[in-house]
């Protein structure tokens, strides 16, 4: 199985606290390979692979066991419903989207079912179904891309989404295609290295900020 995983570029982009050390050592191949692409080919994703990146998505721990994550998918086959959640897409984001061969409303249940409170969790737990299902999409070459890009309130009406629920997200997939089909300033964007904060930003010891002396002594 082949994946596009990390890079290893290490050319500075001057953001502030970002990391340009892509150094992943130790982590799975999987988490590594997953990457937010925009370059799709026309491959179709049959009904075996589709439905295991719900299954995995399914078998996502959830607060109370709610399981508060709802999907609405298409896949480009079934246009009608394809394009309909194309209109819902930003046009920044449906330059390159429009050729995904599956695209995922991603919706949350708001509140439990059989306690009729907030889950204040409900938005955790769906990301925790993303993770799983994006990490499944990677072990079949298949790569997704989350948008917020999205108009949130056609959602709502095209899908006729129930107020319980909350719009989260549409997710982008397929399987990888070629960087020159994207237009010329999204084409130097994908091969630019993946900037990620370093560890000793975001593990602390004994009290919020306190570095952790593992991680700030340079294990990155
Ligand atoms: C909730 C969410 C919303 C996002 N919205 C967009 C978006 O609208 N457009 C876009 O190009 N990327 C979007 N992204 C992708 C992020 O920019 C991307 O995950 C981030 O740069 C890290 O890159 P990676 O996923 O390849 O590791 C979104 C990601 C998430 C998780």
């Amino acid at each position: 199985m082949s994946f596009r995983g990390i890079d290893n570029k290490n050319e500075f982009r001057g953001e502030q606290q970002m990391s340009n050390s892509n150094n992943a050592e130790g982590v799975h191949e999987l988490i590594t390979a997953r990457k937010s692409i925009r370059a799709f080919s026309d491959k179709a994703i049959d009904d075996k692979s589709f439905i295991s990146i719900f299954e995995a998505a399914r078998w996502a721990s959830s607060s109370r066991n709610e399981q508060p994550w709802r999907f609405i998918a298409a896949r480009k086959e079934e246009q009608e419903n394809f394009q309909r959640t194309l209109d819902c897409i930003n046009e920044s984001n449906r330059i390159w989207a429009q050729h995904g061969a599956m695209l995922i409303v991603v919706l949350a249940k708001k509140n439990f079912t059989t306690h009729a409170i907030p889950n204040n969790h409900a938005q955790h737990d769906v990301g925790l179904a993303i993770g799983n299902l994006a990490l499944q999409a990677t072990s079949l070459g298949i790569f997704l891309h989350q948008m917020g890009g999205i108009d949130y309130q056609k959602v709502r009406t095209i899908f006729e989404v129930p107020e319980e629920y909350e719009v989260i997200s549409i997710i982008v997939g397929g399987y990888p295609g070629s960087d020159e089909m994207l237009p010329e300033k999204l084409r130097e964007r994908e091969s630019l290295p993946r900037q990620r904060r370093e560890l000793k930003e975001l593990v602390f010891e004994g009290k919020f900020g306190n570095k952790n002396t593992v991680f700030s002594g340079g294990l990155e």
